[in-house]
Protein backbone atom coordinates (compact mmCIF):
# COMPACT_ATOMS: atom_id res chain seq x y z
CA UNK A 1 0.00 0.00 0.00
CA UNK A 2 1.18 3.36 -0.88
CA UNK A 3 0.81 6.28 2.02
CA UNK A 4 1.86 9.99 1.78
CA UNK A 5 5.01 9.50 3.26
CA UNK A 6 6.50 7.91 0.22
CA UNK A 7 6.31 11.04 -1.90
CA UNK A 8 8.59 13.10 1.27
CA UNK A 9 11.66 11.76 -0.76
CA UNK A 10 11.40 13.73 -3.44
CA UNK A 11 13.36 16.82 -4.37
CA UNK A 12 13.20 19.93 -1.60
CA UNK A 13 9.65 21.64 -2.21
CA UNK A 14 9.85 23.49 0.66
CA UNK A 15 9.17 27.69 0.30
CA UNK A 16 11.51 30.27 1.06
CA UNK A 17 9.70 30.73 4.65
CA UNK A 18 10.68 27.16 5.54
CA UNK A 19 14.19 27.71 4.59
CA UNK A 20 15.58 30.87 6.56
CA UNK A 21 18.50 29.95 8.79
CA UNK A 22 17.47 30.41 12.47
CA UNK A 23 18.99 33.58 12.39
CA UNK A 24 17.47 34.65 9.61
CA UNK A 25 14.03 33.84 11.35
CA UNK A 26 14.68 35.09 14.20
CA UNK A 27 15.20 38.41 12.68
CA UNK A 28 12.41 38.46 10.24
CA UNK A 29 10.17 38.04 13.24
CA UNK A 30 11.69 40.93 15.40
CA UNK A 31 10.71 43.16 12.18
CA UNK A 32 7.67 42.04 11.44
CA UNK A 33 6.45 41.69 15.23
CA UNK A 34 7.56 45.33 15.04
CA UNK A 35 5.62 46.34 12.13
CA UNK A 36 2.94 44.70 13.78
CA UNK A 37 2.54 46.12 16.76
CA UNK A 38 3.14 49.80 15.26
CA UNK A 39 -0.05 48.56 13.34
CA UNK A 40 -2.12 47.55 15.83
CA UNK A 41 -1.34 50.36 18.21
CA UNK A 42 -2.26 52.95 15.69
CA UNK A 43 -5.27 51.34 14.14
CA UNK A 44 -7.07 49.67 17.11
CA UNK A 45 -8.97 51.51 19.88
CA UNK A 46 -8.39 48.19 22.09
CA UNK A 47 -4.81 47.97 21.19
CA UNK A 48 -4.37 51.49 21.89
CA UNK A 49 -5.76 51.46 25.26
CA UNK A 50 -4.22 48.06 26.39
CA UNK A 51 -0.33 49.23 25.59
CA UNK A 52 -0.78 53.04 26.87
CA UNK A 53 -2.25 51.06 30.37
CA UNK A 54 0.46 48.51 30.20
CA UNK A 55 2.89 51.60 30.03
CA UNK A 56 4.79 50.13 26.24
CA UNK A 57 5.28 51.98 23.27
CA UNK A 58 5.90 50.70 20.12
CA UNK A 59 9.20 51.70 20.05
CA UNK A 60 10.07 49.76 23.23
CA UNK A 61 10.02 46.43 21.04
CA UNK A 62 13.50 46.27 20.44
CA UNK A 63 14.21 42.21 20.60
CA UNK A 64 11.84 39.63 20.43
CA UNK A 65 12.18 39.31 24.47
CA UNK A 66 10.46 42.51 24.90
CA UNK A 67 7.11 40.41 23.62
CA UNK A 68 7.24 39.93 27.10
CA UNK A 69 6.19 43.35 28.07
CA UNK A 70 2.92 43.57 26.04
CA UNK A 71 -0.32 43.13 27.64
CA UNK A 72 -2.51 39.81 26.78
CA UNK A 73 -5.42 39.84 24.50
CA UNK A 74 -8.39 36.96 25.67
CA UNK A 75 -11.87 36.06 23.21
CA UNK A 76 -13.49 39.03 25.78
CA UNK A 77 -11.61 42.02 24.07
CA UNK A 78 -12.59 40.50 21.00
CA UNK A 79 -16.51 40.09 22.42
CA UNK A 80 -16.75 43.14 23.11
CA UNK A 81 -15.52 44.61 19.56
CA UNK A 82 -18.26 42.55 18.01
CA UNK A 83 -18.31 42.92 15.05
CA UNK A 84 -15.67 44.28 13.60
CA UNK A 85 -14.06 46.27 16.48
CA UNK A 86 -10.63 45.65 16.62
CA UNK A 87 -10.02 45.17 12.23
CA UNK A 88 -6.93 47.36 11.79
CA UNK A 89 -8.03 48.72 8.54
CA UNK A 90 -10.83 50.19 6.61
CA UNK A 91 -13.47 48.14 5.96
CA UNK A 92 -12.62 48.73 1.90
CA UNK A 93 -10.07 46.54 2.13
CA UNK A 94 -11.52 43.66 4.15
CA UNK A 95 -12.42 40.96 1.64
CA UNK A 96 -13.21 38.46 3.71
CA UNK A 97 -14.99 38.03 6.98
CA UNK A 98 -15.22 34.60 9.08
CA UNK A 99 -16.49 33.70 12.53
CA UNK A 100 -16.03 31.39 15.23
CA UNK A 101 -19.03 29.00 16.40
CA UNK A 102 -20.18 31.33 19.50
CA UNK A 103 -20.58 28.67 22.12
CA UNK A 104 -21.12 30.76 24.84
CA UNK A 105 -22.87 34.50 23.69
CA UNK A 106 -21.42 36.27 20.50
CA UNK A 107 -19.26 34.96 17.93
CA UNK A 108 -16.00 36.36 17.20
CA UNK A 109 -15.78 38.19 14.22
CA UNK A 110 -12.18 38.01 12.01
CA UNK A 111 -11.42 39.79 8.70
CA UNK A 112 -8.77 39.32 6.04
CA UNK A 113 -7.34 41.87 3.75
CA UNK A 114 -6.24 39.89 0.20
CA UNK A 115 -2.69 39.98 1.60
CA UNK A 116 -4.03 37.88 4.38
CA UNK A 117 -5.77 35.81 2.53
CA UNK A 118 -2.06 34.93 0.29
CA UNK A 119 -0.08 34.27 3.37
CA UNK A 120 -3.04 32.37 4.67
CA UNK A 121 -3.09 29.94 1.75
CA UNK A 122 0.69 30.21 1.77
CA UNK A 123 0.44 28.58 4.94
CA UNK A 124 -1.92 25.87 4.68
CA UNK A 125 -0.05 24.95 0.99
CA UNK A 126 2.84 24.39 3.48
CA UNK A 127 0.57 21.95 5.51
CA UNK A 128 -0.20 20.19 2.81
CA UNK A 129 2.80 19.64 1.68
CA UNK A 130 4.26 18.75 5.06
CA UNK A 131 1.36 15.87 5.08
CA UNK A 132 2.88 14.38 1.84
CA UNK A 133 0.37 16.12 -0.82
CA UNK A 134 1.89 17.10 -4.14
CA UNK A 135 0.96 19.37 -7.51
CA UNK A 136 -1.54 17.03 -9.60
CA UNK A 137 -3.01 15.31 -6.48
CA UNK A 138 -7.01 15.51 -5.64
CA UNK A 139 -7.79 16.70 -2.40
CA UNK A 140 -11.40 15.93 -0.87
CA UNK A 141 -11.90 18.81 1.87
CA UNK A 142 -14.82 17.75 4.04
CA UNK A 143 -14.63 20.79 6.35
CA UNK A 144 -17.40 22.90 6.65
CA UNK A 145 -17.68 26.04 4.33
CA UNK A 146 -19.30 28.63 5.48
CA UNK A 147 -18.25 31.19 8.82
CA UNK A 148 -15.75 28.58 10.11
CA UNK A 149 -12.88 29.04 8.62
CA UNK A 150 -11.90 24.98 8.01
CA UNK A 151 -13.28 25.17 4.57
CA UNK A 152 -12.57 28.31 2.79
CA UNK A 153 -9.17 27.47 4.53
CA UNK A 154 -8.12 24.48 3.31
CA UNK A 155 -9.54 25.34 0.36
CA UNK A 156 -7.48 28.17 -0.57
CA UNK A 157 -4.62 26.04 0.47
CA UNK A 158 -5.03 23.44 -1.74
CA UNK A 159 -5.37 25.69 -4.68
CA UNK A 160 -2.25 27.54 -3.25
CA UNK A 161 -0.29 24.18 -3.63
CA UNK A 162 -1.62 23.09 -7.45
CA UNK A 163 -3.67 20.18 -6.15
CA UNK A 164 -7.49 19.72 -7.28
CA UNK A 165 -9.74 20.89 -4.86
CA UNK A 166 -12.70 18.88 -4.22
CA UNK A 167 -14.90 21.27 -2.41
CA UNK A 168 -17.36 18.61 -0.76
CA UNK A 169 -17.71 20.44 2.48
CA UNK A 170 -19.26 18.13 5.93
CA UNK A 171 -22.20 16.10 6.41
CA UNK A 172 -24.36 14.10 3.79
CA UNK A 173 -21.92 10.97 4.52
CA UNK A 174 -23.53 8.38 2.22
CA UNK A 175 -22.65 11.17 -0.65
CA UNK A 176 -19.26 11.94 0.83
CA UNK A 177 -18.56 7.65 0.58
CA UNK A 178 -19.84 7.63 -3.11
CA UNK A 179 -17.63 11.11 -4.21
CA UNK A 180 -14.72 9.39 -2.61
CA UNK A 181 -15.32 6.41 -4.61
CA UNK A 182 -15.92 7.69 -8.18
CA UNK A 183 -13.10 10.98 -7.93
CA UNK A 184 -10.73 9.04 -6.46
CA UNK A 185 -9.02 11.77 -4.16
CA UNK A 186 -5.53 10.92 -2.78
CA UNK A 187 -5.75 13.04 0.55
CA UNK A 188 -8.92 14.09 2.53
CA UNK A 189 -8.81 16.95 5.18
CA UNK A 190 -11.80 16.97 7.55
CA UNK A 191 -11.94 16.41 11.43
CA UNK A 192 -10.77 13.59 12.95
CA UNK A 193 -14.22 12.44 14.72
CA UNK A 194 -15.85 12.84 11.08
CA UNK A 195 -13.04 10.74 9.47
CA UNK A 196 -14.54 8.05 12.13
CA UNK A 197 -17.78 8.59 10.91
CA UNK A 198 -16.79 8.49 6.97
CA UNK A 199 -14.79 5.17 7.73
CA UNK A 200 -18.09 3.73 9.51
CA UNK A 201 -20.03 4.34 6.36
CA UNK A 202 -17.97 2.67 4.41
CA UNK A 203 -17.77 -0.54 6.08
CA UNK A 204 -22.11 0.23 7.05
CA UNK A 205 -22.46 -0.04 2.75
CA UNK A 206 -20.37 -2.78 2.68
CA UNK A 207 -17.23 -1.52 1.49
CA UNK A 208 -13.50 -1.60 3.12
CA UNK A 209 -12.22 1.98 3.97
CA UNK A 210 -8.52 0.49 3.32
CA UNK A 211 -9.35 -0.36 -0.41
CA UNK A 212 -10.12 3.54 -1.31
CA UNK A 213 -7.59 5.93 -3.15
CA UNK A 214 -6.65 8.27 0.16
CA UNK A 215 -3.22 7.69 1.21
CA UNK A 216 -3.28 10.66 3.73
CA UNK A 217 -5.99 12.51 6.43
CA UNK A 218 -5.04 16.35 7.12
CA UNK A 219 -6.90 16.36 10.43
CA UNK A 220 -7.59 19.34 12.97
CA UNK A 221 -10.00 21.61 14.47
CA UNK A 222 -10.52 19.51 17.67
CA UNK A 223 -8.24 17.52 20.00
CA UNK A 224 -7.56 14.06 19.14
CA UNK A 225 -4.72 11.57 19.98
CA UNK A 226 -2.48 9.11 19.16
CA UNK A 227 -4.54 6.26 19.60
CA UNK A 228 -7.06 7.97 17.77
CA UNK A 229 -4.89 8.36 14.87
CA UNK A 230 -3.61 4.49 14.63
CA UNK A 231 -7.08 3.87 15.13
CA UNK A 232 -8.01 6.00 12.02
CA UNK A 233 -5.07 4.70 10.26
CA UNK A 234 -5.56 1.06 10.42
CA UNK A 235 -9.34 1.30 9.60
CA UNK A 236 -8.48 3.47 6.45
CA UNK A 237 -4.90 2.61 5.10
CA UNK A 238 -3.81 5.72 5.67
CA UNK A 239 -1.48 8.51 7.55
CA UNK A 240 -3.37 10.63 9.91
CA UNK A 241 -1.90 14.08 9.93
CA UNK A 242 -2.41 16.69 12.75
CA UNK A 243 -3.24 20.12 11.64
CA UNK A 244 -3.72 22.83 13.94
CA UNK A 245 -5.15 26.42 13.46
CA UNK A 246 -7.53 28.98 14.81
CA UNK A 247 -9.81 31.83 13.55
CA UNK A 248 -8.88 34.29 16.14
CA UNK A 249 -5.02 33.67 15.04
CA UNK A 250 -6.00 33.12 11.20
CA UNK A 251 -7.46 29.58 10.50
CA UNK A 252 -6.81 25.97 9.70
CA UNK A 253 -2.50 26.03 9.29
CA UNK A 254 -1.13 27.84 12.14
CA UNK A 255 0.91 24.86 12.35
CA UNK A 256 0.78 21.41 10.89
CA UNK A 257 2.44 17.77 11.55
CA UNK A 258 4.67 15.60 8.89
CA UNK A 259 3.77 12.59 8.03
CA UNK A 260 7.42 11.52 8.03
CA UNK A 261 7.83 12.46 11.88
CA UNK A 262 4.65 12.84 13.18
CA UNK A 263 5.61 14.29 16.54
CA UNK A 264 2.95 16.97 16.34
CA UNK A 265 2.70 20.28 14.53
CA UNK A 266 5.20 22.64 13.31
CA UNK A 267 4.15 26.63 13.95
CA UNK A 268 5.05 28.58 10.92
CA UNK A 269 6.95 31.03 13.02
CA UNK A 270 7.42 33.39 10.27
CA UNK A 271 3.77 34.12 10.36
CA UNK A 272 3.26 33.48 14.20
CA UNK A 273 5.16 33.92 17.33
CA UNK A 274 4.16 31.63 19.83
CA UNK A 275 4.87 31.66 23.49
CA UNK A 276 3.38 29.32 26.71
CA UNK A 277 2.64 30.81 29.56
CA UNK A 278 1.38 29.93 33.25
CA UNK A 279 -2.35 30.20 32.72
CA UNK A 280 -2.62 31.45 36.29
CA UNK A 281 -0.07 34.17 36.55
CA UNK A 282 1.07 34.98 33.49
CA UNK A 283 4.63 33.68 33.31
CA UNK A 284 6.18 33.01 30.12
CA UNK A 285 7.55 29.03 30.75
CA UNK A 286 10.42 28.26 29.41
CA UNK A 287 10.15 25.53 25.85
CA UNK A 288 9.59 22.43 26.98
CA UNK A 289 6.73 23.59 29.52
CA UNK A 290 3.30 23.02 29.82
CA UNK A 291 0.68 25.85 30.10
CA UNK A 292 -1.35 28.12 27.68
CA UNK A 293 -0.47 28.51 23.77
CA UNK A 294 -0.32 32.49 23.13
CA UNK A 295 -0.24 33.80 20.04
CA UNK A 296 1.27 36.98 18.21
CA UNK A 297 0.84 37.66 14.39
CA UNK A 298 3.17 38.69 12.45
CA UNK A 299 2.14 39.46 9.06
CA UNK A 300 -1.63 40.01 9.42
CA UNK A 301 -3.25 43.23 8.04
CA UNK A 302 -6.83 43.45 8.82
CA UNK A 303 -6.82 41.87 11.88
CA UNK A 304 -3.58 41.72 14.28
CA UNK A 305 -3.48 39.48 17.60
CA UNK A 306 -0.81 40.46 20.13
CA UNK A 307 -0.28 37.77 22.48
CA UNK A 308 -4.15 36.36 21.99
CA UNK A 309 -4.42 33.76 24.81
CA UNK A 310 -5.85 30.31 22.76
CA UNK A 311 -6.71 28.96 25.94
CA UNK A 312 -5.35 25.34 24.57
CA UNK A 313 -2.80 23.71 26.84
CA UNK A 314 0.67 22.15 25.46
CA UNK A 315 4.30 22.83 25.33
CA UNK A 316 6.80 24.22 23.01
CA UNK A 317 9.23 21.06 21.42
CA UNK A 318 12.33 21.24 19.38
CA UNK A 319 11.75 21.79 15.30
CA UNK A 320 12.31 17.55 14.21
CA UNK A 321 11.04 17.36 10.11
CA UNK A 322 11.34 21.12 10.08
CA UNK A 323 14.30 22.08 12.00
CA UNK A 324 14.26 26.00 12.00
CA UNK A 325 11.00 26.24 13.37
CA UNK A 326 9.49 24.86 16.88
CA UNK A 327 6.62 22.32 17.05
CA UNK A 328 3.83 22.01 19.79
CA UNK A 329 3.14 18.85 21.34
CA UNK A 330 -0.05 17.55 20.20
CA UNK A 331 -2.98 19.29 21.56
CA UNK A 332 -5.18 16.96 24.03
CA UNK A 333 -7.18 19.57 25.86
CA UNK A 334 -8.29 23.00 26.23
CA UNK A 335 -8.88 25.29 29.26
CA UNK A 336 -12.74 25.13 28.45
CA UNK A 337 -12.86 21.63 28.09
CA UNK A 338 -11.35 20.72 31.37
CA UNK A 339 -13.84 18.66 33.93
CA UNK A 340 -12.94 19.33 37.62
CA UNK A 341 -14.74 16.13 39.29
CA UNK A 342 -14.89 16.36 42.92
CA UNK A 343 -11.80 17.96 42.58
CA UNK A 344 -9.53 16.28 39.98
CA UNK A 345 -8.91 17.60 36.69
CA UNK A 346 -10.30 15.21 33.87
CA UNK A 347 -9.92 15.92 29.90
CA UNK A 348 -12.19 14.01 27.08
CA UNK A 349 -9.29 12.80 25.69
CA UNK A 350 -7.76 10.92 28.73
CA UNK A 351 -10.73 8.90 28.36
CA UNK A 352 -10.67 8.92 24.51
CA UNK A 353 -6.78 7.36 25.13
CA UNK A 354 -7.94 4.64 27.57
CA UNK A 355 -10.79 3.09 26.43
CA UNK A 356 -9.21 3.06 22.67
CA UNK A 357 -6.19 0.78 24.41
CA UNK A 358 -9.00 -1.39 25.33
CA UNK A 359 -9.91 -4.23 22.96
CA UNK A 360 -13.38 -4.16 21.87
CA UNK A 361 -14.21 -0.42 23.18
CA UNK A 362 -14.72 1.83 19.97
CA UNK A 363 -14.02 6.01 19.94
CA UNK A 364 -17.98 6.27 19.85
CA UNK A 365 -18.35 8.07 23.61
CA UNK A 366 -19.58 10.73 25.14
CA UNK A 367 -19.52 12.00 28.89
CA UNK A 368 -22.33 12.85 30.74
CA UNK A 369 -21.77 15.27 33.81
CA UNK A 370 -25.07 14.38 36.34
CA UNK A 371 -25.87 15.56 40.01
CA UNK A 372 -26.42 12.56 42.76
CA UNK A 373 -27.31 14.15 45.77
CA UNK A 374 -24.87 16.71 46.59
CA UNK A 375 -21.63 15.03 44.94
CA UNK A 376 -21.04 15.64 40.67
CA UNK A 377 -20.99 12.55 38.92
CA UNK A 378 -19.43 11.53 36.02
CA UNK A 379 -21.11 9.16 33.26
CA UNK A 380 -18.81 7.40 30.01
CA UNK A 381 -21.33 6.17 27.49
CA UNK A 382 -19.58 4.18 25.29
CA UNK A 383 -20.45 1.57 22.39
CA UNK A 384 -18.83 -1.75 22.02
CA UNK A 385 -18.06 -3.31 18.65
CA UNK A 386 -20.81 -4.96 17.13
CA UNK A 387 -21.42 -8.27 17.90
CA UNK A 388 -19.54 -8.39 20.82
CA UNK A 389 -21.52 -10.43 23.75
CA UNK A 390 -22.64 -8.48 26.68
CA UNK A 391 -20.21 -10.44 29.36
CA UNK A 392 -17.67 -9.42 26.74
CA UNK A 393 -18.65 -5.54 26.50
CA UNK A 394 -19.77 -5.49 30.81
CA UNK A 395 -15.75 -6.77 31.45
CA UNK A 396 -14.77 -4.11 28.73
CA UNK A 397 -16.29 -1.44 30.51
CA UNK A 398 -15.40 -2.96 34.23
CA UNK A 399 -11.58 -2.20 32.69
CA UNK A 400 -12.00 0.70 31.54
CA UNK A 401 -13.66 2.33 34.61
CA UNK A 402 -10.41 0.92 36.71
CA UNK A 403 -8.05 2.38 34.00
CA UNK A 404 -9.44 5.67 34.88
CA UNK A 405 -9.86 4.99 38.51
CA UNK A 406 -5.89 4.36 38.24
CA UNK A 407 -4.62 7.37 36.08
CA UNK A 408 -6.65 9.46 36.52
CA UNK A 409 -7.65 9.23 39.65
CA UNK A 410 -11.13 9.33 40.29
CA UNK A 411 -14.09 7.09 40.14
CA UNK A 412 -16.53 7.05 36.90
CA UNK A 413 -19.28 5.35 35.38
CA UNK A 414 -19.35 3.51 32.47
CA UNK A 415 -22.47 2.52 30.67
CA UNK A 416 -22.06 0.45 27.19
CA UNK A 417 -24.76 1.06 24.76
CA UNK A 418 -25.92 -0.10 21.72
CA UNK A 419 -24.00 0.02 18.87
CA UNK A 420 -25.07 2.91 16.46
CA UNK A 421 -26.63 4.73 19.18
CA UNK A 422 -24.82 7.59 20.17
CA UNK A 423 -24.41 10.88 17.80
CA UNK A 424 -22.34 10.72 15.19
CA UNK A 425 -20.05 13.53 14.38
CA UNK A 426 -20.09 16.05 11.14
CA UNK A 427 -17.44 18.56 12.22
CA UNK A 428 -16.58 19.33 15.41
CA UNK A 429 -17.68 16.74 17.58
CA UNK A 430 -19.67 17.31 20.64
CA UNK A 431 -18.47 14.87 23.67
CA UNK A 432 -19.89 16.37 26.98
CA UNK A 433 -22.92 16.87 28.08
CA UNK A 434 -23.81 18.75 31.30
CA UNK A 435 -26.99 17.43 32.42
CA UNK A 436 -26.66 19.25 36.30
O1 LIG B 1 -10.93 24.94 14.20
C1 LIG B 1 -9.48 26.06 12.63
C2 LIG B 1 -9.14 24.76 12.02
C3 LIG B 1 -9.92 24.27 10.97
C4 LIG B 1 -8.03 24.06 12.41
C5 LIG B 1 -9.59 23.08 10.37
C6 LIG B 1 -7.67 22.87 11.82
C7 LIG B 1 -8.46 22.39 10.80
P1 LIG B 1 -11.80 27.51 15.46
O2 LIG B 1 -13.15 27.06 15.07
O3 LIG B 1 -11.60 28.92 15.79
O4 LIG B 1 -10.78 27.22 14.31
O5 LIG B 1 -11.35 26.61 16.67
C8 LIG B 1 -10.05 26.72 17.20
O6 LIG B 1 -10.01 24.39 17.86
O7 LIG B 1 -8.23 26.82 19.73
C9 LIG B 1 -8.31 24.40 19.46
O8 LIG B 1 -8.93 24.38 20.73
C10 LIG B 1 -9.09 23.53 18.51
N1 LIG B 1 -8.18 22.93 17.53
C11 LIG B 1 -7.93 23.34 16.27
N2 LIG B 1 -7.03 22.51 15.68
C12 LIG B 1 -6.72 21.57 16.60
C13 LIG B 1 -5.85 20.45 16.61
C14 LIG B 1 -10.46 25.97 13.78
N3 LIG B 1 -5.15 20.08 15.54
C15 LIG B 1 -9.85 25.73 18.30
N4 LIG B 1 -5.76 19.74 17.77
C16 LIG B 1 -8.43 25.77 18.84
C17 LIG B 1 -6.47 20.08 18.86
C18 LIG B 1 -7.43 21.86 17.79
N5 LIG B 1 -7.31 21.11 18.90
Amino acid sequence: MSTASDHLMDADLRDSGERLSLDELRALQLERLQQTVRHAYANVPTYTAKLDEAGVHPDDIRSLDDLARLPFTTKEDLRRSYPFGMFAVPMEQVVRVHASSGTTGRPTVVGYTQGDLDNWAEVVARSLRAAGVRPGMKVHNAYGYGLFTGGLGAHSGIERLGATVIPVSGGQTTRQVQLIRDFEPDAIMCTPSYLLTIADAFEEAGLDPRETSLKVAICGAEPWTNEMRLELEQRMGIDAVDIYGLSEVMGPGVGSESAITKDGPHIWEDHFLPEVIDGDTGEVLPDGEMGELVFTSLTKTAFPVLRYRTRDLTRLLPGTAQPNMRRIEKITGRNDDMIILRGVNLFPTQIEEIALAIEHLTPHFVLELVRRGRMDGLVVKIECEPGVKPVVSTAAAEILKLRVKERIGTTVDVEIVPSGSLPRSEGKYKRVYDLR
